[in-house]
C-alpha cells in the first residue's frame, strides 16, 4: 500500500534497549518511562525467555507457513472476523494493493491439528503474561500511580491474541508494503521479529526508521488503548512493515487487549488543569479501531476531544 519513497528508506537506527531483569531499579524505570513517553516502543532484554524457546515459537509459525494452501484454508477467517487464516486486501489512496497474510489464533479457539503449535503458543502466552504484568506495574509506578491503575481497566477477561505475519518476497518493494502504516489497537504488543530479516519501521522525527534485528530481543510497543488510558502521556507508535525482494519474513505478534465490553478512558490521576482529559471513554475499541483502519481514518483522532 502506498509508495516507499527512496528518500524515506533510512538506515537502521537504534531503538531503546531496556533490561526487564533490572526493573524496578530507578535507572531502568526512568529509561522505560522515557522510551514510552517519546517513541512508545523499546527492545526488551532480560525478559527471562530462553532463545531456544523463542526459536520454537518462530518454528511453529514457519511450520504453518509451509502447509499447503488447501490445508491453511481449513483454518480460514470468516468475513469481519479476526480469528483464522487470511489475507487483508486493502486499496490505498494510491491504488496499490497491500497484501498482508496473517494467521490469528486466539487461545480460545485453537482447534486444529498442529498440536505442537497449540502447546507452544499456550506456553508462550503464559510467559508473556508474566512479562506484561511486570510492565503495567512498572509503567504505573513510573507515573507515580498505584501499581494497578491501568490493570483496573482491563476487566476480568482481558484478551491475548497472537498473529503470525508472513511477508513473502516481493518483486517491487519500492511499491508494495507488507503492512500499511497503523498503530496497534492493543494496550501493549510484544513482537518476536524474524531472526534474520528486517522490515518493521517506526516513525521518528518524521522519518521511517528500521528496527534492527537483534537475537533474543522482544520488541515491545504500546498500543492505542494505553495512549488513551495514560491520557496521551504514553505513545502508541505509528509503524509499518516493508517488503524485500529475496526473503520471506515471519513475525509473531502478541496483542494484549482489555476485555472488549469494558469501557476504558484516561486514568483519573493523570488528568488535571495542566493536562486536561484528551480522550473520551470508549468501549469495544478493537472493532472501532479496525473499522477506522479499513477506512483510512486515524482511530485515536476519532476518540480525541477537539477544542
Ligand atoms: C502488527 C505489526 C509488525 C511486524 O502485526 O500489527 O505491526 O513486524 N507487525 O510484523
Ligand atoms: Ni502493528
Amino acid at each position: 500500500s502506498g509508495c516507499v519513497g527512496s528518500s524515506d528508506l533510512s538506515a537502521s537506527v537504534s531503538v531503546p534497549v531496556i533490561d526487564l531483569g533490572l526493573l524496578p531499579s530507578s535507572d531502568e524505570q526512568g529509561k522505560l518511562k522515557l522510551a514510552l513517553c517519546s517513541g512508545g516502543c523499546f527492545q526488551a532484554i532480560g525478559h527471562g525467555i530462553s532463545n531456544s524457546f523463542l526459536n520454537k515459537v518462530r518454528g511453529v509459525a514457519e511450520q504453518f507457513s509451509q502447509l499447503l494452501q488447501e490445508e491453511k484454508q481449513k483454518y480460514s477467517r470468516a468475513a469481519n472476523q479476526v480469528e483464522g487464516y487470511g489475507y487483508d486486501l486493502v486499496v490505498s489512496e494510491k491504488q496499490w494493493y497491500v497484501i498482508c497474510s496473517d494467521l490469528t489464533l486466539s487461545r480460545r479457539t485453537v482447534s486444529y491439528e498442529l498440536n505442537s503449535c497449540r502447546e507452544v503458543l499456550h506456553e508462550y502466552s503464559i510467559k508473556l503474561k508474566q512479562l506484561v504484568d511486570l510492565l503495567f506495574k512498572a509503567m504505573a509506578k513510573s507515573l507515580a500511580l498505584e501499581e494497578n491503575s491501568f490493570s483496573d481497566q482491563f476487566g476480568d477477561n482481558p484478551v491475548m491474541h497472537v498473529r503470525f505475519n508472513f511477508y513473502p518476497p516481493c518483486t517491487r518493494p519500492d511499491k508494495v508494503l507488507g503492512l500499511k502504516r497503523h498503530s496497534d489497537r492493543s494496550w501493549i504488543t510484544v513482537l518476536l521479529q524474524d531472526e534474520q530479516v528486517e522490515g518493521l519501521q517506526f516513525v521518528k522525527d518524521e522519518k521511517w526508521i528500521t528496527v534492527p534485528v537483534i537475537p533474543h530481543v522482544l520488541v515491545v510497543k504500546l498500543g492505542d488503548q494505553m495512549q488513551i488510558m495514560s491520557n496521551g502521556i504514553f505513545k502508541s507508535p505509528v509503524h509499518r512493515v516493508v517488503t524485500n525482494t529475496d526473503k520471506l519474513r515471519i513475525s509473531v505478534a502478541m496483542f494484549n487487549e482489555v476485555e472488549p465490553e469494558k469501557e476504558i478512558g484516561p486514568v483519573e490521576g493523570l488528568i488535571d488543569e495542566n493536562r486536561p482529559r484528551l480522550y473520551r471513554n470508549v468501549k469495544i475499541y478493537a472493532s472501532f479501531n479496525y473499522e477506522c483502519f479499513q477506512k483510512g481514518k486515524v482511530p485515536l483522532e476519532e476518540v480525541k476531544f477537539h477544542a
